[in-house]
């Protein structure tokens, strides 16, 4: 047996040579004759066909004895087919070795199973292909993400995160004891990178956020990751740009080199088509007024729900911004618009689709005098905010960004109707195991 092994993902470099594949069987069916072994190795799928009348009897014999999801060392020559399942190749086999033959009640048969039980078993979930294709377009639009910036100048700085105080409202914070004192999981970097900002300019963070809501919608989750950029003497127009570039980006790479996963996916990739920037501004005031003329029950001031969102972005053939919210229901730290101070100079962008907000940023308070009053307006500790506020007094300066969800982006780029699964182990408020 050859020792160098070969990924199926780049079989078609070595049609008609004899090469060594290793990995797991998805699926074995074997007449008297004849064996099909489906193998996968994290890369791709091929499949293998073992003939008996033309190997060794303990060759057929260990093929035989094979299980779903038994780890093996395939040898055998490459043959083109384009009728060939999986990759336009086959794999005609000569030598089959098991490493582990698998117990042969693997979990996740080839039937349909319901969400509970895939989620039970996500240790073993993350073998199946449309999984496995999310879990690579989630590599892809991370990778995407930081490219961008990094291709700009961004640095990438991280935050902590045991946390002293709130970011994004104390409804939704996750406590933990923190030897004699209390801590909170952090719900998002933004403040430390305003602090990073000041001292570098252009910078992000990308990890986790804990947000303690008691939401059971599919776009929640306890823990997700955020991708947060945050940039010293930007304008609101700056940021807008900033993060429509971002998502064309995104999008851009993901139909670029993850076209076989959104197939696996069954992803209709027409509407990725469309998400070119600029993206369409949206008022509040203006979205308000569209849902109220569409019969929606909702006033200014209240802030829009799943539903809302939905239709409100059936309007459009690409994401949109939503700006100016009502400053009431906005995080503390959100800038007024100097020329409307009762709304925030920020922005929600929405997904088409029904997939919601999958970004959220703005424009940050800049003045030492605001900030105070805002801190106090909602009742947070300002001994906790004093390094924040030191901010605002030396060499404070106009500045802004954004959060965006790695998993809502990452659910409406595939087209997958729940956030949970595109986590890898996600978190909910069901759900801590496995
Ligand atoms: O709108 P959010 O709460 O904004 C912030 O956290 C800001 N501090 C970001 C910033 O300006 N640096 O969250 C930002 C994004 C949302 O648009 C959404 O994509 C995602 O984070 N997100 C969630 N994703 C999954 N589950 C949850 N519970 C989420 N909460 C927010
Ligand atoms: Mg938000």
């Amino acid at each position: 047996m050859s020792t160098e092994y070969v990924a199926i993902k780049d079989i078609g470099a070595h049609a008609n040579e004899t090469v060594t594949l290793r990995g797991w069987l998805y699926n074995i069916r074997s007449s008297g004759k004849i064996a099909f072994l489906q193998l996968r190795d994290g890369s791709g799928m091929i499949q293998g066909v073992v003939v008996k009348a033309e190997v060794a009897e303990a060759t057929w014999d260990t093929a035989k004895g094979l299980t779903q999801e038994s780890s093996v060392l395939v040898t055998g020559s490459v043959r083109q087919d384009d009728r060939a399942p999986y990759c336009g190749y086959e794999h005609t086999v000569t030598d089959v070795q098991a490493v582990q033959i698998a117990e042969p009640n693997y979990p996740i048969s080839h039937k349909e199973h319901g969400p509970d039980f895939l989620l039970e078993n996500r240790h073993l979930w993350l073998r199946t292909p449309k999984q496995a294709a999310l879990l690579r377009i989630r590599h892809e639009v991370m990778k995407a993400a930081t490219t961008y910036l990094d291709d700009r100048d961004f640095l990438r700085i991280d935050a902590p995160i045991f946390t002293p105080s709130a970011c994004e409202g104390t409804t939704t914070l996750f406590e933990v004891d923190y030897f004699d004192d209390k801590a909170f999981l952090s719900q998002s970097g933004q403040l430390y990178m305003e602090a990073a900002a000041m001292a570098l300019g252009k910078v992000y963070c990308l990890g986790p956020a804990f947000r303690a809501e008691k939401s059971k919608t599919r776009r929640h989750l306890t823990e997700f990751w955020m991708i947060e950029p945050e940039i010293a003497f930007l304008t609101f127009e700056e940021n807008l740009q900033l993060q429509e570039g971002m998502v064309t980006h995104i999008v851009e790479q993901v139909l670029k080199n993850r076209m076989a996963d959104l197939k696996t996916l069954e992803r209709d990739i027409a509407p990725l088509l469309n998400v070119k920037a600029p993206f369409p501004r949206v008022s509040y005031d203006e979205a308000i007024e569209k849902l109220q003329s569409l019969g929606h029950d909702i006033a200014w001031g209240s802030d829009f729900g799943a539903p809302d969102e939905t239709v409100l972005t059936k309007l459009y053939d690409r994401p949109i911004f939503v700006h100016r919210f009502p400053a009431k229901i906005k995080a503390f730290y959100m800038a007024p618009d100097p020329e409307r101070p009762e709304v925030a100079l920020g922005a929600d962008m929405l997904a088409p689709g029904g997939y919601g907000e999958i970004i959220g940023g703005g424009q940050r308070v800049d003045d030492a005098d605001l900030l105070r009053q805002r801190i106090q307006d909602h009742n947070l500790p300002e001994e906790a905010f004093a390094w924040f506020m030191d901010l605002r007094k030396y060499g404070s300066v106009p500045h802004g960004g954004f959060g965006m969800g790695i998993e809502r982006c990452v659910a409406w780029i595939a087209g997958i109707e729940h956030v949970r699964e595109t986590s890898p182990f996600p978190r909910t408020i069901y759900r801590i195991y496995p």
